[in-house]
C-alpha cells in the first residue's frame, strides 16, 4: 500500500554512525554490508546517510511494488541515472525531459520486440558457433573473459551494425572499453571529476560519434534495409517531438551506447554465473541441461532458432537461477520527487521524505529466506511447478527490475545467453578447477572472480533421444 504525500510522521529507521566520507566511500565499494547492517538491524525500510544525501532502502516484495510502481513523477530515475550522461552523450535518455525519454525508450522497446528478437537469434547462433569452433579439443578458459568477447561480437552485430561487426570491430571495441574504464563507482558521484579515466572516456565518446556519424549517413542513403538495432534507429521517428522529426546522429549514437551499456556486460556475466553453477551441478543440472538439447535435437535436427530455444525450459531455468544467486546491478535506484509512505509485512508505516535517493537491491533481495527456501543454494526447479518461489508474491524476483522500467532486453537477453549454451551444451565436456567463485563488487556491473573452467570437445553429438 502506498501513499504519496509529504507527511512529517515517522521516518525509516537511520543506520547510525555511517561516517560522511566513510559512507561514501563503502557505498561506492559496494553497499552490501550496509544493506546487511541495516536489514538485520532496522528492518526492510532504512535509511543511510551517503555524504549530503540519505538512500532510503526498500528490501523484499513487502515494500517493493512502492519502488518498482511508482511514476515517473513520484520516483523519478533522471537524479540518481544522470552520472551516464558524459558515457551515452548529450540529448538522450538521462539528458532529456521524460517526454523525450518515454519517445527513445519506446526506439528501444520496438527494437527488441518479438518480430525483431526473430531476426537476431539466427546472429546470435551464428556468432557462438564461430566463436567455439575456434577453441581447440581441450583447454582451459575463464569464461567470463570469453563471454565478454562473445557478447561484445554479437551485440556488435545485432546492435551496432554489419558494417561495425565486420569493418570497424577492433576500433570501436577499443573505444567501448574506454567508455566502460570511465564508468567507476567513484563517477556514480563525481562523474566529471577531472580524472586521466575520464577524459579519455569523453575522447572516446567523441571519436564514436565522428564514427557512428559516418555510417549512419551511409545508412540512410542506401536502399537496402539491415536486421540491426541501427537500422531501427535510423528509420524512427519522434511522435511528439519537434514535428514528428527523425533522430540525429548524436542521438542515434547516444542511444546505441546506452542499450549496449544496458545490455553487454549484464548478459555475458548472467552467462558466465550460468555456466559456472551448472557445471559445479554436473550430475544434476548440467547432465539435465545436455539431455535437454539431446531432445530438442531429436525433435528439432541442429538448428537453433526462436522457438526452439523457447522450448528449452531446463536452461531458462537454469540461467534465472543463476541470475537470482548473482543479479549483476547491485542496486536500482529512483529520486523521490514526492515524499510517500510505505507499510512493512509487520504493519510498520514510514514516511519517506522528498529528496531521499530511494534504493532497491535484486541481490539482497533474491536471498532473503522469507522468500526463497534455501536462498544460498543453487536450485534451478525452484522456478518449476510445484515450487515457483518466484511467483508467490509479486517482485521477488527482481533479477530484470520490474513494474514500470522493468527491463525491455530481458528476452534478448535469454536468447542471446540461451543460444551460446545450447552450441556449449552440444559439443563440450566441462569440469570447474577452481572453487565456484565470489562475486566481484568492484565492478559497476558485478561478475565473477576469475574461475578455471576446463573443456573438451566431444568426439560424438550427445545420442539424439
Ligand atoms: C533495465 C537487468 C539485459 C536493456 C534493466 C533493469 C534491470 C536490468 C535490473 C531495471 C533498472 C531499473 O529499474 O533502474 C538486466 C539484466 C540483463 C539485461 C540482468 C541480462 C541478463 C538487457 C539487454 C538489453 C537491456 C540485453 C538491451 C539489448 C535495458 C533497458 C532498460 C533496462 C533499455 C531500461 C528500462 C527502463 O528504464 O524503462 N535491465 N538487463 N537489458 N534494460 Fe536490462
Amino acid at each position: 500500500r502506498v501513499v504519496y504525500r509529504n507527511l512529517p510522521g515517522k521516518q525509516p529507521p537511520i543506520l547510525e554512525g555511517v561516517p560522511y566520507i566513510g559512507g561514501l566511500l563503502k557505498f561506492a565499494g559496494g553497499p552490501w554490508k550496509l544493506m546487511e547492517e541495516g536489514y538485520s538491524t532496522k528492518g526492510e525500510v532504512f535509511t543511510v546517510p551517503v555524504a549530503h544525501k540519505r538512500v532510503t532502502f526498500l528490501i523484499g516484495p513487502d515494500v517493493a511494488p512502492h519502488f518498482f510502481k511508482a511514476t515517473d513523477e513520484e520516483l523519478s530515475q533522471t537524479e540518481v541515472y544522470n552520472f551516464n550522461v558524459p558515457t551515452f552523450g548529450k540529448g538522450v535518455v538521462y539528458d532529456v525531459d521524460q517526454k523525450v525519454r518515454t519517445e527513445q525508450f519506446r526506439f528501444f522497446t520496438e527494437a527488441l520486440k518479438k518480430e525483431r528478437l526473430r531476426k537476431y537469434v539466427p546472429q546470435f547462433a551464428t556468432e557462438a558457433e564461430a566463436y567455439f569452433s575456434r577453441w581447440g579439443d581441450s583447454g582451459v578458459v575463464d569464461l567470463k573473459q570469453e563471454f565478454s568477447t562473445l557478447v561484445a561480437l554479437t551485440a556488435a552485430r545485432t546492435l551496432l551494425g554489419r558494417e561495425i561487426r565486420e569493418q570497424l570491430f577492433d576500433q570501436v571495441a577499443d573505444l567501448l572499453h574506454d567508455l566502460d574504464d570511465g564508468m567507476r563507482p567513484i563517477s556514480v558521484f563525481f562523474p566529471y571529476l577531472p580524472t586521466a579515466f575520464h577524459k579519455k572516456r569523453d575522447e572516446a565518446r567523441v571519436k564514436m560519434g565522428q564514427i557512428f556519424a559516418k555510417v549512419i549517413q551511409a545508412r540512410r542513403a542506401s536502399p537496402v534495409k539491415e536486421e540491426d538495432v541501427l537500422q531501427q534507429f535510423c528509420d524512427a521517428r519522434y511522435q511528439n517531438v519537434e514535428g514528428g522529426r527523425q533522430l540525429t546522429e548524436e542521438e542515434i549514437t547516444g542511444l546505441l551506447i546506452a542499450v549496449l551499456f544496458a545490455g553487454q556486460h549484464t548478459s555475458s556475466i548472467t552467462s558466465a554465473w550460468t555456466g559456472i553453477f551448472m557445471i559445479n551441478s554436473k550430475d544434476k543440472d548440467l547432465a539435465a541441461a545436455v539431455q535437454e538439447q539431446s531432445e530438442i535435437m531429436a525433435r528439432h535436427g541442429p538448428g537453433l532458432d526462436m522457438d526452439v530455444l523457447g522450448e528449452m525450459d531446463v536452461l531458462h531455468r537454469n540461467i534465472t537461477e543463476a541470475l537470482r544467486l548473482h543479479p549483476p546491478l547491485l542496486l536500482v535506484m529512483r529520486y523521490a520527487k514526492q515524499g510517500f509512505s510505505v507499510t512493512t509485512a509487520k504493519g510498520q508505516t514510514y514516511n519517506v521524505p522528498a529528496g531521499d535517493i530511494v534504493a532497491a537491491s535484486p541481490n539482497f533481495a533474491h536471498v532473503l529466506p522469507s522468500v526463497f527456501d534455501r536462498p544460498l543454494a543453487y536450485e534451478p526447479d525452484r522456478f518449476a511447478a510445484p515450487r515457483e518461489e518466484d511467483k508467490k508474491k509479486p517482485f521477488s524476483f527482481i533479477g530484470f527490475g520490474g513494474g514500470r522500467h522493468a527491463c525491455i532486453g530481458q528476452n534478448f537477453a535469454y536468447l542471446q545467453i540461451k543460444a551460446i549454451w545450447s552450441v556449449l551444451l552440444r559439443s563440450f565436456d566441462f569440469e570447474l578447477l577452481d572453487p565456484v567463485p565470489d562475486a566481484d563488487y568492484d565492478s559497476m556491473v558485478i561478475g565473477p572472480k576469475a574461475c578455471r573452467v576446463k573443456y573438451t570437445r566431444r568426439k560424438l553429438q550427445p545420442a539424439r533421444a
